[in-house]
């Protein structure tokens, strides 16, 4: 059964799947995979059990099973998880990847089951009830292993309801305070973070912060900054600004998403 959120989610992802990684190809999202990246590789044990929570398509997926992890891409959508499966075995990595339908909110795995949790791409944003997937995600992680994750960062999310010329006030002084916004183009709720708020839910639910991100925080990949960052050389020192400004603690919570690496330390 699924609640409405999920419902929505899971219709939008399904209609959408097919398409979803045409936009990996952006120079946006390469600055900002380039980034997630160095939030995820650092952190990835040696062997063992990984869960890709909210994993869709399994672009994450592939680069861990690469590095010889087994990974279950765990997703409401069927269709995400077709393309998943698809990848894989295009990759030749079946052996290592598997898909597994479910809500990031009631896990059906057993506490204490993997060796590192990825929740990248928003599912704790988009589940419905991030309090609820946190301490889901906790439960089933080993102690001692992390968990890396990409939120929406509230103040990216009122800088471009204001950059879009909105007049409505009221919404605007509604999602500041609410941290609930409904997305249009989405057609569904996204629970969205300060960087503290990020921190205390995360402290609350029992994880130890490690690292937190802004990601990225000065390219807004607008078309006339898309141009000028074609060539290959010019695109790396993009990069290597950005992760250079990703962790600077006055900047973080201007970053188009927040990223946060936590270590399950010990039990509640
Ligand atoms: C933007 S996509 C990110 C996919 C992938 N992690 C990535 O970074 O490319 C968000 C994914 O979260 C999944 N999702 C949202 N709410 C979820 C929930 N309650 N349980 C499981 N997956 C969920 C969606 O179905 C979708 O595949």
């Amino acid at each position: 059964m699924f609640d409405k959120q999920a419902e929505r989610v899971k219709n939008f992802y399904d209609r959408f799947a097919e398409k979803y990684d045409e936009m990996s190809s952006s120079i946006y999202k390469k600055v900002y995979d380039e980034i997630t990246w160095r939030f995820i590789e650092p952190f990835l044990p040696r062997s063992g059990l990984v869960l890709d929570a909210g994993g869709g398509t399994g672009r994450w997926a592939i680069p861990i099973a690469k590095k010889g992890l087994k990974v279950i891409v765990y997703d409401l959508s069927k269709e995400m998880l077709r393309i998943a499966a698809k990848k894989a075995e295009k990759e030749g990595l079946s052996h290592l990847i598997s898909t597994v339908e479910g809500d990031v909110r009631k896990i059906k795995f057993p506490e204490n089951t993997f060796d590192f949790i990825l929740a990248e791409g928003d599912p704790i944003s988009y589940c419905g009830d991030p309090e609820k997937a946190v301490r889901e995600l906790y439960r089933v992680l080993k102690p001692n292993c992390y968990i890396s994750a990409g939120v929406d960062n509230i103040y990216s999310i009122i800088f471009s309801m204001l950059n879009m010329e909105n007049e409505d006030i009221e919404e605007i002084e509604s999602a500041l305070k609410s941290r609930k916004i409904y997305i249009k183009n989405l057609g569904f709720y996204t629970w969205a973070f300060t960087p503290k708020d990020l921190t205390d839910l995360f402290t609350r639910c029992g994880l130890e912060v490690i690292k937190m991100a802004g990601k990225p925080i000065l390219f807004l990949g607008t078309p006339q900054s898309t141009y000028a960052f074609q060539d290959p050389e010019k695109l790396r020192r993009l990069i290597d600004i950005e992760i250079s400004l990703s962790q600077e603690q006055s900047l973080i919570g201007m970053g188009g998403h927040l990223h946060i690496v936590a270590k399950k330390s010990k039990g509640l």
